[in-house]
């Protein structure tokens, strides 16, 4: 088992290497913060905000897993050289349908070398 690392602001870390490591292994989410019940959601999400992360055959992004709190919701799985191997943001947009009152999403980013990276939850209000 892969340990899970959370996400830091790492405007709030004094290394620039650490930096480069959490930032460019850190799925970040990008959704509307209300949607309607049943209607189709766009979810973004992108891994590394800043820095970018490599795309060799012994180090990539594997997959792209999003969660509603604890509830699985869907997985993006990424082979070597989707990104050209070359240094770049994995990223995927998922399409959902919110049927509750809210959301509670959260990502995880496996890197082949790193583990996994848990991104920060970002609640979205779901309206009748
Ligand atoms: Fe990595």
């Amino acid at each position: 088992m892969p340990k899970i690392n959370k996400y830091v602001d790492i405007d709030t870390v004094e290394r620039e290497a650490k930096k480069d490591l959490i930032d460019r292994h850190s799925p970040f989410i990008t959704v509307e913060s209300e949607a309607k019940k049943g209607e189709m959601l766009k979810v973004n999400v992108k891994m590394g905000n800043e820095f970018t992360h490599p795309d060799d055959f012994d180090h990539y992004i594997e997959s792209i897993t999003l969660f509603n709190g604890e509830t699985k919701l869907a997985m993006a799985s990424f082979i070597p050289g989707t990104l050209g191997n070359e240094k770049s943001h994995a990223e995927v947009t998922f399409n959902i349908r919110p049927m509750g009152k809210k959301l509670n999403l959260v990502a995880h980013g496996y890197c082949t070398k790193h583990g996994i990276w848990e991104s920060t939850a970002v609640e979205v209000a779901v309206a009748e």
